[in-house]
């Protein structure tokens, strides 16, 4: 369960949630809804057939009484007596249609004292039989008026009225079984409402009984009566609801029920327990029955004959289907309200959760978005709620996120260039480093190679000269001597330059104004030819600091770039000369750009090398800068190149500023 919660949407969950409880309280309340309105509506029904039930028991006493009453006034009436006594047959007619004209009744018979029939109203021929077993009339005969139930055999009806008989006569429609509390005989005797009062002589003595009744059998007054206090126009689909009958024992006598072809029903059976049951309580019964083809909600009142038994009952039903459909169609619409509102519920929850979960996914969709590095997101949801706090901080933590990033990107991008100028300022420092041991290497062959032909140039000199003073002016090898002589003072010139490039130890050290000493040597040369054509600039700093040096081995310096610059221009160009303090490194700067040929980039790793020339045999020597080099080396300097082919070559050469000098700015 657990997992299965885990793996769908919190909005499934939440509904989930809603269906579970409302169904659960839906189950609940569907169930004792129906126990309640099914206890409700049928105990109304049931209340309503005990109601008819009394209805029923007062219209059949009613007319066990009016007939009692009538039998009671025929008895005392003034003529009756006299009119037993002599046999006066008109007479009695008279007063028995007197007594059928106040209440309807089957027959009417007088008796003698002794219970012997005088009178009959509906048999006349039939009389002299003795009626003093029926329990009214031996009661009347004791001075009793009575009025009772009681069962009359088919012979006795017949006595009483010769239709009787006929009418009395019930069609079993079940078979008889040993259970039966009614015999076959029942099909012919009949239940009767019978009534006896005795007539008194006038001298008080007791002449004879008048009784008689109505037979119950097939009789429908009673039950129609009932039926139409009760029940008249009560229908469900057509069908009688209710049902008013009379039973005698277990088998129906009289009912308002009718078959298809709109005769009364009779002949039917009930369930012989149920006779039973009312025989041996004398009591009321109520319960849900069956009879004929239906359930009725049934109330028994046993009917009992003069001696208290129980020979028959009267019975009230309501069509159970009627209240059972009733309760079905209450239930009904109380689980259609029930589903409507069910569902209702569900799609309001999904509405409600609705509000819940898109800005939930519509955040899960910005994370996604942001996971994969897009950050120009942001989630628009307005409500003050928790999720509008946490779409607010979201947001933040995206913006924060965005700003973190830009950062990054801008600080990758200063690293990479940094990076690169260190890169580049390593690689030239490796080369300056390299061209430097190149130099100091052959700095140290140069002096051993320049120490050891000195000497002997030297001797050449010395000597040759010697022999040149001894030589008379015409002798023809003068000339040759001459060339000797001067081609090693050439050799020598070298080997000095050789030297100078090589020399180990300092110059003079002094303060040296390096803008004066550019001056110096501009002056000395700025008059020759060659610079006629050529443009000077000067971008001297006026308080340019001091260097300690040696004055005349900067101003070799100076001069040998300065020509070479020159040469390289073809003496038609400008010539720029520049000085400033480089506060960061404490050093004079020097720069000295031409505008001339520029040297190509395989060359210029070359140019410091002595020998190096690219120049006529006899013009250059190769040894201008590497002596260059050399001083400005000496005055723990550095002197670098940057030329392009064609634009031109600036020679940079930068020398520390004097420690007193650098104190004395210290101190400012
Ligand atoms: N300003 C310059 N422009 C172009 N090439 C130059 C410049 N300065 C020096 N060079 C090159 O460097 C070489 C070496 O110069 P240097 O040592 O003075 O010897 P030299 O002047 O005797 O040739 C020159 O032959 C020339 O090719
Ligand atoms: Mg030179």
């Amino acid at each position: 369960m657990h997992r299965f919660l885990q793996t769908i949407t919190l909005r499934s969950r939440i509904i989930l949630v809603y269906v579970i409880i409302l169904g659960l309280g839906g189950l609940i309340t569907s169930f004792f809804g129906a126990i309640i309105t099914n206890k409700t509506i049928m105990s109304q029904a049931e209340m309503k057939v005990l109601h008819d039930l009394r209805t029923a028991n007062m219209v059949y006493t009613e007319k066990l009484k009016s007939i009692k009453k009538a039998m009671k006034i025929g008895a005392s009436a003034n003529m009756m007596a006299d009119a037993l006594k002599n046999g006066d047959k008109t007479e009695l007619n008279k007063i028995a249609h007197q007594i059928a004209g106040i209440v309807d009744i089957d027959f009417l018979s007088v008796t003698d004292s002794n219970g012997r029939v005088k009178y009959r109203m509906y048999a006349g021929a039939a009389i002299g039989d003795d009626v003093a077993n029926v329990s009214t009339v031996n009661s009347a005969l004791k001075g009793n008026t009575a009025a009772a139930t009681e069962i009359f055999s088919a012979e006795m009806l017949h006595n009483e009225n010769p239709v009787l008989d006929k009418q009395a006569r019930i069609l079993l429609k079940d078979e008889i079984t040993e259970n039966d509390s009614v015999s076959a005989a029942a099909l012919t005797s009949g239940m009767v409402l019978v009534a006896a009062s005795p007539i008194y002589a006038d001298d008080g003595s007791l002449s004879g009984v008048l009784y008689g009744g109505n037979l119950l059998n097939n009789d429908f007054s009673i039950v129609d009566q009932v039926w139409e206090l009760a029940y008249k126009g009560e229908k469900f689909n057509d069908e009688e609801i209710g049902a008013v009958t009379l039973f005698y024992g277990d088998l129906l006598i009289s009912s308002n029920i009718k078959s298809a072809d709109s005769a009364r029903v009779v002949g039917a059976r009930i369930s012989p327990e149920i006779f039973h049951t009312v025989r041996e309580k004398k009591m009321p019964l109520a319960l849900h029955s069956k009879l004929l083809s239906e359930r009725y909600i049934s109330e028994f009142q046993p009917i009992c004959n003069f001696s208290g038994e129980v020979i028959g009952m009267l019975h009230v039903g309501a069509l159970e289907k009627a209240y059972v459909s009733m309760r079905n169609a209450v239930m009904g619409t109380f689980m259609t309200v029930a589903v409507i509102g069910f569902f209702l519920i569900i799609f309001i929850s999904y509405l409600i959760t609705r509000t819940i979960t898109r800005p939930l996914s519509e955040m899960v969709d910005v994370t996604n978005r942001v996971a994969a590095g897009d950050l120009d997101y942001v989630i628009k949801i307005k409500s003050k709620d928790e999720i509008g706090q946490l779409a607010y901080s979201f947001n933040r933590m995206i913006a924060s996120l965005k700003k973190m990033r830009r950062e990054l990107e801008e600080w990758g991008n200063t690293l990479e260039q940094k990076v690169k100028h260190r890169t580049e300022e390593l690689a030239a420092m490796q080369r300056t480093l390299m061209q430097s041991q190149r130099l100091a290497s052959l700095g140290k062959l140069a002096a051993g190679i320049a120490h050891e032909i000195n000497n002997p140039l030297g001797g050449i000199l010395v000597l040759s000269s010697l022999v040149m003073e001894d030589l008379p002016d015409s002798d023809p090898h003068r000339e040759n001597l001459e060339e000797v002589i001067k081609q090693t003072m050439r050799c020598r010139d070298i080997v000095k330059g050789l030297l100078q490039f090589s020399r180990q130890e300092q110059g003079k050290t002094e303060y040296v104004n390096v803008n004066e000493v550019l001056n110096n040597t501009l002056a000395l040369i700025e008059k020759q030819a060659l610079f006629h054509n050529i443009k000077v600039k000067k971008n001297f700093q006026e308080d340019l600091p001091f260097i300690l040096g040696d004055n005349s081995q900067l101003q070799q310096v100076f001069m040998n770039v300065i020509l070479n610059a020159v040469q390289a221009m073809e003496e038609v160009g400008d010539l720029t000369l520049t000085t400033f303090r480089d506060k960061k490194d404490d050093l004079v700067v020097i720069e000295i750009t031409d505008t001339g040929c520029g040297i190509p980039e395989d060359l210029i790793d070359r140019i410091f090398d002595p020998f190096f020339t690219t120049k006529e045999v006899g013009e250059g020597t190769g040894l201008g800068l590497a002596i260059a080099y050399g001083i400005i080396t000496r005055h723990n300097g550095r002197m670098s190149v940057k030329s392009k082919v064609g634009e031109g070559t600036t020679f940079t050469i930068k020398i520390p500023v004097a420690e007193k000098v650098k104190v004395a700015d210290e101190n400012e």
